[in-house]
């Protein structure tokens, strides 16, 4: 160790201590620091994305992956050579792929015509005259294909530096550059624009939908920009982070031995089919895992400003031919560096299906307003997650896309995690801003205590609230539960009552009716959170049932004399657990099933895991893609 390093240390030491308090202090120790105040809180808003990025350092540099077409190359490097890069100075890398390994026994004249065309090639290039910056050549010593030329073609040495990478049989418009630059200048330097979830833009025309079979993607006319979590492979922008992102992320899979798989896609069974040989399936799942977003144009009249020639090679036995009309100022109409606010353009999916990203609900209006968006027949599901670890949601998560449950809010105490869940488009509730904007004085004397049981107890009572305002039903259920189809909720409430309790589960379920807006009123939740409160000084002895908030409901509403119809949810629903180890679903109709929320999160999965419900990969992802009608 060197003598500076020592003389860090007892600061360092410091550091992480007091880290490790904050931590601890904020999670379950809360409940006994009730004295403490807002003000005082850590602020859990950890900066996403510290960038110091500026315009005056910007540099683009053009990727060129050729292999052995010099018509195609000689193509590609003219159309590159005709663009109109401004002033700016933009380099260009071409990378050239060594002719693969021929086997001498079959006589040294295909042998022969390799080395002459690679020389052929090579002259070429040396004779491009590149006067808008550096000409870089890459000459293979070996084969090393396209997934390699690609993933290697970059390693970006700042967050200014970005790569336009174009394998050889693509031809560019000459508006190209101006285009990109000017996104580039809209969607990552204007803070306004920016969105850490973007990490290009491609220029060719959108064509497929991968989580449909490959099915051709269907566009309305007005849409010019719009973000589509597919990667673009002609003519493909890359953002500096992301990348570097994606490099570590295949380096870990590539090195544990972990495929590319994504069930339900058609670049799956191209990896089938093509393995190593391509790398977009790999990209593909990173930005699945991820929840990251592609800029894409729709320039009408099958216009683009990128074209692939589609010529024979890797990714075609014969040529196919343009793929796209080139858009270039004379069949200009419109104009192209015209660039929406980033809040006005749309979001799609790998099934192109639009997602809303952004609906992190921060007061009672807002939580309205998301809740008549996602409601569907009038009923919404309030998903608590308090005390439900990460992997555990993500499973819940792909459950609900595979059954095409909609019409969720999250709440839940782990705001990173949540913000994350939001920025990938699923609607989440802030619980600790939400309820800063209560006026109640009696229940801000509660809140005051910051315990997270108040909080959690708070925060479900208003939602139910908001969806009885609103005249929607609510179903409150939490993360320790899976739905096994997609009508389960519809199908269970033919309850002859207007508030059902399940005995077993913590699932609860409200009418919207007369008496239920009666009932819920601030003087009720007060008297919940009131009776929540006044067992958090024997909180150690409660019994997990104990804390939750459908018993507190119960047994306040009990007391004020109110009916509740309690339902046994063992009849229809399958609880898992040690005990019940051996259990699956032959011969029994059940419409969920559930586990306590103390069982650990290894049990649980390996749980799901026989029943062939645990559907998460490397815990924060799918292991499909399920699309459906939309
Ligand atoms: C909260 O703490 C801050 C800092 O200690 C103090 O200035 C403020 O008066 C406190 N507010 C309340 C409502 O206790
Ligand atoms: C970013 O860089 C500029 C110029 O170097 C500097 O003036 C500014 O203080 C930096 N901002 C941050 C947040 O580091
Ligand atoms: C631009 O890059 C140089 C060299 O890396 C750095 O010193 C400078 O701070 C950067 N300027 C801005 C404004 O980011
Ligand atoms: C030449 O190589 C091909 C493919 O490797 C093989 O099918 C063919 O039999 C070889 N011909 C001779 C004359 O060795
Ligand atoms: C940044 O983007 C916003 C929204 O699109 C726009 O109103 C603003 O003028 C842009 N700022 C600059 C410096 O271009
Ligand atoms: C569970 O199944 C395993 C293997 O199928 C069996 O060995 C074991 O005895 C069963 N346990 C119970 C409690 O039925
Ligand atoms: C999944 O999460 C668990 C606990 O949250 C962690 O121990 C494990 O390393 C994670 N696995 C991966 C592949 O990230």
């Amino acid at each position: 160790m060197t003598p500076s390093k020592r003389r860090f240390l007892p600061l360092l030491l410091l550091f992480s201590l007091s880290a490790l308090f904050i931590l601890s202090y904020h999670s379950s120790f809360n409940l006994f620091f009730a004295s403490h105040n807002d003000t005082q809180l850590p602020n859990f808003n950890i900066p996403q994305n510290p960038r110091n990025t500026s315009l005056s350092n910007f540099t683009l540099t053009i990727k060129v992956l050729a292999f052995d077409r010099l018509h195609s190359l000689t193509r590609c490097l003219r159309s590159l050579a005709n663009a109109d890069y401004g002033n700016d100075r933009v380099n260009l890398h071409v990378y050239i792929d060594h002719f693969k390994e021929i086997d001498l026994g079959n006589g040294s004249l295909i042998l022969d015509q390799k080395l002459e065309e690679s020389r052929r090639i090579l002259d070429f290039v040396d004779g491009v005259l590149w006067k808008f910056g550096d000409k870089f050549v890459h000459y293979r010593t070996g084969n090393v294909g396209l997934q390699a030329q690609w993933l290697e073609a970059w390693w970006p040495s700042s967050d200014d530096e970005f790569a336009f990478v174009v394998e050889d049989d693509l031809e560019v418009s000459p508006l190209f550059y101006k285009f990109l630059r000017t996104l580039i200048v809209h969607y990552y330097y204007n803070s306004s624009n920016f969105n850490p979830s973007i990490y290009g833009a491609s220029l060719q025309r959108p064509r497929f939908v991968p989580g449909k079979h490959g099915n051709k993607l269907q566009l309305d006319s007005e849409t010019r920009l719009f973000l589509y979590q597919l990667v673009g492979t002609w003519g493909q922008l890359l953002f500096p982070r992301p990348w570097k992102e994606f490099r570590l992320w295949y380096n870990t899979h590539k090195a544990k031995g972990i495929k590319p798989i994504l069930h339900g896609m058609v670049t799956t069974g191209w990896y089938k089919r093509m393995g190593e040989r391509i790398w977009t399936p790999w990209f593909i799942k990173f930005i699945h895992s991820h929840g990251y977003f592609n800029i894409y144009t729709n320039f009408q009249k099958e216009r683009a400003l990128s074209v692939s020639n589609r010529d024979a090679g890797v990714n075609y036995g014969k040529t196919a031919g343009p793929d796209s009309q080139l858009l270039d100022e004379r069949s200009l109409d419109f104009n192209l560096y015209d660039m929406q606010p980033l809040s006005n353009l749309k979001w799609y999916d790998f099934c192109f299906r639009e997602v809303l990203p952004g609906r992190l609900v921060k007061s009672f209006d807002e939580l309205a307003h998301v809740l008549h968006s996602v409601q569907k027949s009038k009923t919404i599901i309030l998903v608590n997650l308090f005390g439900v670890s990460q992997p555990i949601t993500m499973n819940m998560l792909c459950h609900f896309e595979r059954l095409d449950i909609q019409n969720f809010i999250f709440m839940g105490p782990e705001m990173d995690f949540l913000r994350d869940l939001a920025r990938r488009g699923h609607p989440v509730i802030d619980s600790k801003k939400m309820l800063k904007s209560i006026t109640d004085s009696k229940l801000k004397g509660l809140q005051r205590s910051q315990a997270e049981l108040i909080q959690e107890i708070l925060v479900q009572a208003y939602a139910i609230k908001t969806c009885l305002d609103s005249g929607y039903d609510s179903w409150m259920i939490d993360g320790n539960m899976l739905p096994l189809s997609s009508n389960v909720f519809s199908d269970m409430n033919d309850f002859s009552f207007d508030i059902s309790a399940m005995e077993n589960s913590k699932i609860l379920f409200v009418r919207s009716s007369s008496t239920t807006a009666k009932i819920w009123g601030d003087k009720f939740i007060y008297e919940i959170a009131a009776t929540a409160a006044s067992l958090l000084g024997s909180y150690n002895s409660l019994s997990r049932d104990q804390r939750q908030f459908k018993y507190l409901m119960v047994k306040t509403l009990e007391e004020k004399g109110v009916r509740i119809q309690k339902v046994d949810d063992l009849s229809f629903g399958l609880k898992i657990g040690a005990d019940h180890a051996n259990q699956t679903f032959v011969g029994v109709e059940k419409k969920l099933i559930f586990w306590s929320s103390e069982m650990n999160l290894d049990l649980t999965q390996s749980s799901l895991g026989k029943l062939g419900m645990w559907v998460v990969d490397g815990n924060n992802s799918c292991t499909s893609v399920v699309c459906h009608q939309s």
